[in-house]
């Protein structure tokens, strides 16, 4: 039986498989690598509304809890846009009386604090407690739930609707869509307006960047796809605007249908699309391939360094990294370690392959040859501190768009 498109239920077609995969985020400890859940990470496109998506499906409680091991505000660059995104959503979009603003994946309060700042009425959903904690620490109203329909029900009876309804790298998290933009369709008031961003499968196709396929990944939306996400609930994509963060992300505003102006940035940024050929079974052929050869080039070199004796680390136990690691059979003798400046991951190691994650002091404290840079999509912030990495004589492996020592 073909698995069925979670969006159209159209038979879906793999296209990738990275064989088994562990939770992206679940760093763990050496008396749990026992019990280490695993599934197959395989991804497919849906021929009939072209989104990409996972054939199997992590529960979301193994993924989201109390133990979560990202914290959004671990970059500085990260705080900065939704800084930004806060800034702009205020000036924009909440003109009227005692407006209100619901946030999804609020985690640590990166975005809603600012609107606690000023004195907004705003309401964070996150499910993981203990980000959830920091955000109401910094006086962010937070509810520790799961969002889908019925929660948007009691969310509209207790507060009324929504102004604005943000989420950012947390709807590609959730595969019951239709219950998300039903929920959605419900809150937001006849004027409000939905804006969410999450990595963008253009970048995706163009960069190699597969790495952004894990668990928590169910979905690698495209505009082509998200506006028939949408227009099946009664709303549509009235401007998209292309992101740097996270190495490429597209912001969606999405309105109920008719309300809004349609911005031509949507139609340029399809057509983009179709020239790009997200559209073709065979762009994703040639994506599977590239993968591949990514794999093939990066192993030569970790095996070539070794050979050499040289010390290599790696910057940043992101959960893309997992899929990397596990993927090309990146094993301890290869890494040395991990370096992460957060606490919850440190001590602990690596999901799968089980490389020790360090504190940033152990990476500082005596420079390797080599870091491997897991933290690509933050390289420009982390390459501009780490001067003197580089003048010691270190020096960067990177792999998106294409393996390479910079
Ligand atoms: N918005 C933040 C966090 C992204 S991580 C940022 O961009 O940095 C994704 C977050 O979504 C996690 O904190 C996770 O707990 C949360 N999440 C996962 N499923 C969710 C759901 N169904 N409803 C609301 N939040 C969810
Ligand atoms: P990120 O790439 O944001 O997310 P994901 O887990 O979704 O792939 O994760 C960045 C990780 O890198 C996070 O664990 C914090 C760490 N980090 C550092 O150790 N040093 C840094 O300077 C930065 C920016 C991040
Ligand atoms: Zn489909």
């Amino acid at each position: 039986m073909p698995n069925q498109c979670l969006v159209c239920s159209t038979p879906i077609e793999p296209f990738h498989s990275f064989g088994r995969m562990p939770i992206a985020n679940g760093f763990l400890l050496p008396e749990q690598f026992a019990s280490e859940y695993f599934f197959e990470l395989k991804v497919a496109h849906c021929p009939a509304c072209g989104m990409v998506q996972l054939t199997e499906h992590v529960d979301r409680e193994k993924m989201f809890h109390e133990n979560y091991a990202f914290y959004s505000s671990t970059s500085k660059r990260m705080a900065e846009h939704f800084e930004q995104l806060a800034e702009d959503v205020r000036t924009r979009h909440l003109g009227g009386k005692d407006p209100f603003v619901v946030e999804i994946g609020s985690n640590d309060g990166i975005t809603l604090q600012h609107f606690a700042g000023a004195g907004i009425r705003h309401l964070g959903i996150e499910p993981s407690a203990n980000v959830a904690e920091v955000a109401r620490g910094k006086g962010v109203q937070t509810v520790c739930r799961f969002f889908d329909e019925a929660l948007a029900r009691e969310i509209v009876s207790e507060h009324g609707q929504a102004d604005a309804f943000l989420g950012a790298n947390v709807m590609c998290h959730i595969p019951y869509l239709h219950s998300v933009a039903a929920g959605i369709r419900l809150l937001l008031k006849p004027t409000g307006v939905l804006i969410y961003e999450d990595p963008y499968l253009g970048d995706i196709v163009e960069k190699t960047s597969y790495d952004q396929i894990y668990d928590e990944h169910a979905f690698y939306f495209s505009v082509a796809s998200v506006s028939h996400l949408f227009g099946a609930h009664g709303m549509e994509v009235v401007d998209v605007a292309p992101q740097h963060v996270h190495g490429g992300s597209m912001r969606y505003v999405i309105a109920h249908k008719g309300a809004r102006p349609v911005s031509q940035a949507v139609e340029r940024q399809r057509a983009k699309e179709h020239s790009l050929g997200l559209h073709q079974p065979a762009t994703y052929k040639h994506l599977s391939r590239n993968i591949e050869r990514s794999r093939d080039e990066l192993m030569k070199l970790l095996r070539e360094l070794k050979h050499q004796g040289k010390r290599v680390v790696g910057y940043g136990a992101t959960s893309k990294s997992t899929t990397v690691t596990n993927y090309c059979g990146i094993t301890p003798d290869l890494v040395e370690f991990i370096s992460d400046t957060t606490p919850i991951k440190q001590g602990k190691f690596s999901p799968g392959v089980h490389i020790p994650v360090k504190p940033y002091a152990e990476f500082a404290s005596r420079y390797p040859d080599y870091a491997l840079l897991f933290a690509w999509n933050h390289g420009e912030e982390i390459m501009a501190k780490e001067g003197a990495f580089v003048a010691a004589g270190g020096k960067w492996i990177s792999y998106v768009p294409k393996v390479a020592v910079l």
